[in-house]
């Protein structure tokens, strides 16, 4: 049975978050065991990802909402969590833990209301309740209005809906293999410590797990063979190799996923590293030197103003910071702690990125762009208006011998864009190969 102690440092988190807008913290360091570890980040990331349900749930059933305490409105938020989301917890066990942790939290006061409002619930559902008709389609999946609206008007109302849904189901967990000639290694050691896992049914060097414990403290992870990564960006990678050839400039490069993808492919020669961010640019380099590639350049700087004279790159990578919405399966935060005002802050950091690789790049090279935004602004519309700017770049089909025609019903836009909307298992991703005259 899981520790009552998880749950208390899931609604101290959930609180913190509350009070600051932050994002999901990785468990603290007093939950030591794998599996504990595991089961903070899903009850964390389940109380984040459906907030808005749980919220209206909450107020229905208590007449003077904003007066209840904040610890108080958490633990019945993660009581109506358990029992409409863990079907493996007994009920029962979810409601004791309940009343446990008010007296943790020092509101014993309120046992007597928790306990009544969880049973109550939980008659309910045993009765029927379904909330899924009972409410609005939004609170239902837990999706800002706004954001819904910006769905719809890009990709039409049926695309908007499964969107949402799709951002509201946790797609697994995906492991690339930086290192061919490790996978029986990788293997073994997941055989040995009974973590169960099965090949990607596209991805050749993709491992699905059936839950994440005890994956981080393998070997293979901890030496970086292996690093999650969500296949519609690993399978970008692929649909855009044969645009990879030459110098290679990677703008965006940390933490490093797409620059060990890069390095194997054969016809890049040269590969330089750039990042704005020292810290994250560290966690690069111990794996890049074990690939077949060792970079020739490693750097900080900002993309914007490179540190290179004209004309330099064969190809140049700008996997651009955005909203980073096409990962809110993972980073369920991202609903709540961005504003619409605040989702496309990075448009102009993104139009002078693209500028600035144009200048490095050498006549006949490739420029290519990426982000994980299912926002046309950050997407389409960004590459039209470079285009606008700048009248010597065209954009690129991908070569019809590519091996990846099977994931063409995946696809939203026509080509020659790359785009994968958010689906059961894969996040969104976008891209596009930009040739230069
Ligand atoms: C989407 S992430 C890149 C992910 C990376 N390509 C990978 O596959 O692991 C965007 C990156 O852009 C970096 N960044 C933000 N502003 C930047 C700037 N002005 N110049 C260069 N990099 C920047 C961030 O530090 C972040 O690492």
């Amino acid at each position: 049975m899981q520790t009552p102690s998880t749950r208390f440092f899931v609604i101290q988190s959930f609180l913190e978050i509350k009070s600051r807008k932050g994002k999901i913290p990785k468990p603290p360091a007093k939950v030591d065991d794998p599996r504990e570890r595991g089961f903070f980040t899903q009850l964390l990331q389940g109380m984040v990802r459906h907030e808005l349900l749980l919220e209206e749930e909450l107020t229905r059933r208590i007449r003077r909402r904003k007066k209840l305490q904040g610890a108080v409105s958490a633990i019945i938020k993660l009581g109506f969590f358990e029992l409409l989301f863990m079907e493996r917890i007994p009920a029962r066990a979810s409601i004791h833990q309940a009343g446990w942790l008010a007296e943790r939290f020092r509101v014993s006061a309120a046992k007597p209301l928790i306990n009544g409002v969880l049973r109550k619930f939980l008659t309910e559902l045993d009765q029927g309740y379904d909330p899924e008709k009972e409410h609005h389609f939004n609170i239902y999946e837990s999706i800002p209005a706004w954001m819904l609206q910006r769905w719809e008007k890009d990709y039409g109302e049926i695309k908007a809906r499964n969107l949402a849904k799709a951002s509201n189901r946790f797609p697994g967990i995906h492991l690339t293999l930086h290192f061919p000639e490790k996978r029986n290694l990788v293997t073994k050691e997941f055989s040995n410590l009974s973590i169960a896992f099965e090949p990607h049914s596209l991805i050749p060097e993709m491992f699905v797990l059936q839950d994440g414990k005890g994956f981080l403290k393998t070997e293979a992870f901890q030496k970086g063979w292996i690093s999650v990564s969500d296949p519609a960006s690993v399978l970008f990678m692929l649909w855009a190799e044969p645009f990879f050839q030459g110098r290679v400039l990677d703008v965006c490069a940390a933490p490093g996923g797409k620059s060990l993808k890069m390095a194997s492919f054969d016809k890049v020669s040269a590969l330089y590293l750039n990042d704005l961010s020292h810290s994250r640019m560290k966690k690069i380099h111990d794996n890049i030197q074990r690939t077949r590639l060792t970079p020739s350049g490693m750097m900080q700087s900002d993309g914007s103003q490179l540190p290179f004279r004209n004309d330099q790159f064969d190809t140049v990578f700008i996997d651009a910071p955005c909203s980073s919405t096409g990962t809110i399966q993972k980073n369920p935060d991202i609903k709540w702690t961005t504003s619409e005002k605040e989702l496309l802050k990075n448009l102009d950091l993104q139009a002078q990125l693209l500028d600035e690789g144009a200048r490095v790049l050498k006549p006949g090279g490739t420029l290519i762009y990426s982000t994980c935004s299912l926002e046309k602004k950050e997407n389409q519309n960004q590459v039209q208006l470079f285009l606008g700017r700048q009248s010597g770049f065209f954009l690129k089909h991908r070569s019809p011998e590519s091996t990846l025609a099977q994931m063409d019903e995946w696809m939203y836009e026509p080509k020659p864009y790359f785009q994968i909307l958010s689906g059961p298992l894969w996040g969104g991703f976008f891209g596009v190969a930009l040739g230069c005259h």
